[in-house]
């Protein structure tokens, strides 16, 4: 079974209450959407190998660390993920970013796909599917399946709220995938929503109703 991991460090936690707020605005909702998901790719990106380099500061050589030269791809489920792109280039600028397009059906739940687009070379790519909220499970699981289905082998998954519900759905469906959220809520409500949640992220980020 993958990994699942609630991110509780501090900053986020406090962000994501602010997050949570109905009183917050499209505007800070962004920008807060935005630094949590730059303090979550810390986290996820925990695992990424290092390799020992020399380096020459202006007095001696340094026994150092770099990044291993492992290529990451972020993939955003359109269109509430798109918010959280930009904090996560913040620290992995020479990501590559595919977007898979995917909306759930109000009656169904079921997610219907309307656009993807991926970097030609994603089964060499460590990917990571964002998406804030993972309710159903249903896009998530969609998503990462259209990845699979296109060679991508090397997969996470990162959501701010999650819905027990969801999280079953996808460690089901996809048991290689490790999950990282920073909340884990009580439950779904019969419209799909997750309670308490934040309401509709696709919404708060962009101001539409
Ligand atoms: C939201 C959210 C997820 C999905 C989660 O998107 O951003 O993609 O719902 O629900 P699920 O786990 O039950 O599939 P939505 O379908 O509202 O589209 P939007 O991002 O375009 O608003
Ligand atoms: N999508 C959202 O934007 N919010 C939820 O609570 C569930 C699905």
């Amino acid at each position: 079974m993958a990994k699942l991991q609630v991110l509780d460090h501090p900053l986020i936690q406090h962000k994501l209450s602010l997050i949570r707020d109905e009183k917050t605005g499209s505007k800070e909702f962004r920008e807060l959407v935005e630094e949590v998901a730059m303090l979550m790719a810390y986290e996820v990106t925990r695992d990424f190998p290092l390799q020992d380099v020399d380096v020459k500061t202006p007095v001696a050589i340094a026994k150092s660390k770099m990044l291993a030269g492992r290529k990451v791809g972020l993939v955003p489920i359109l269109r509430a993920g798109l918010g959280m792109v930009d904090g996560m280039l913040r620290l992995i600028p020479a990501a590559k970013v595919g977007h898979v397009g995917l909306y759930r059906d109000p009656e169904t739940l079921l997610p219907v796909e309307y656009y993807c687009k991926l970097p030609s070379d994603i089964a060499e790519r460590d990917l990571i599917v964002i998406d804030p909220m993972l309710a159903t499970g249903g896009s998530a699981s969609a998503a990462i399946e259209f990845l699979k289905a296109r060679g991508a082998k090397n997969i996470k998954l990162m959501c701010l709220i999650a819905a027990p519900e969801g999280i079953a759905a996808v460690q089901k469906a996809h048991t290689d995938v490790d999950i990282f959220v920073a909340a884990v809520d009580e439950c779904l409500n019969e419209h799909g929503y997750i309670i308490p949640g934040l309401g509709d992220a696709g919404d708060r980020l962009f101001g539409t109703k």
